[in-house]
């Protein structure tokens, strides 16, 4: 695989970075997935607004313009010939020489990393036919979660909860109030209407999310901003989330009690096949 670092194309086992590299040293970093679907890169502009408002967020210097951000994702989907898959990119700190709290002196170079995964058939997920299970676990996460750092710790062990527990995710549940999957936005339908928890610093602020929900809205479907609990959700008659790398993906069972029928649904199933239609 070819990788991109700090401006340089050069092959995975080549690519290196310091080990004072604050990502490494304080996850002192942010990043961005980005889809690939026949080598079409899905939502690319949301993504890159997000990224420059994070860095901003974190008072980290942008280190490329829009046009070369652009112009490195699509070098590395030409030269690793990807199809189906995704582009990882990460903007660090740098590397200040030694370990400090305080931010290095101002023109420290931020670290840029970039690299694909090939994902040959990503839209066509056998999941998506039978969905996912979840379990609900305490949000644990820092209260800054509109900002989409590298800090994933706490997700990671989110996620090994839920691998244990024979799930395929887990929804992270604050005062009571789901507040998202561990890498996903999360959503009902009750009696038509779609419910998912409104933008603030609790949750990212899902490029995917946005998508939808301006697609739903052109399809007439009734949206509700609104936070939501896990009682609810199993009351409801459906459950989904949404993320950049899972599209639209329908949750049928949530800590063990089937949502609706236990079925996938067809409110997910619609705005899945309107997501990957509309964005490719
Ligand atoms: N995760 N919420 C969290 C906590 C996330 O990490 C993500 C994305 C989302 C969905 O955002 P978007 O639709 O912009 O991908 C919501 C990515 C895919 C990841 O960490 O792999």
């Amino acid at each position: 695989r070819t990788v991109y670092v700090n401006g340089d194309y050069l092959p995975e086992d080549q690519a290196t970075v310091s080990i004072f590299d604050r990502g490494f040293l304080m996850a002192d970093g942010v990043y961005e997935v980005v889809s690939v679907l026949d080598g079409k890169l899905l939502d690319f502009e949301g993504h890159l607004v997000r990224l420059k408002r994070s860095l901003k967020e974190l008072a980290m210097d942008n280190p490329l313009s829009d046009e070369d951000f652009l112009a490195a994702f699509r070098a590395l989907v030409d030269k690793n010939a990807i199809t189906d898959g995704l582009v990882y990119l990460q903007v660090t700190r740098g590397n200040p020489g030694d370990r400090d709290f305080a931010y290095p002196a101002a023109g420290t170079r931020p670290t840029v990393v970039m690299f694909t995964q090939s994902k040959p058939g990503l839209a066509d997920a056998p999941a998506a036919k039978t969905g996912w299970r979840v379990i609900s676990i305490e949000d644990q996460r820092w209260a800054r979660r509109d900002i989409k750092t590298v800090q994933l710790l706490y997700p990671s062990m989110a996620k090994m909860e839920a691998k244990a527990r024979g799930a395929d995710d887990a929804w992270m549940v604050e005062d009571g109030m789901v507040t998202e999957g561990t890498s996903n936005n999360a959503y009902i339908v009750k009696g038509g209407k779609i419910v998912t928890r409104a933008l603030s610093n609790d949750i990212l602020h899902g490029i995917t999310r946005a998508a939808v929900l301006r697609f739903a809205a052109e399809a007439q479907m009734q949206v509700e901003e609104r936070s939501f609990t896990i009682a609810e959700a199993q009351g409801a008659d459906e459950a989904f989330i949404t993320s950049a790398s899972a599209f639209v993906m329908p949750v049928v069972e949530i800590d063990g009690a089937a949502v609706g029928t236990g079925q996938v649904g067809p409110v997910a199933t619609r705005l899945r096949e309107i997501y990957l239609e509309e964005s490719r």
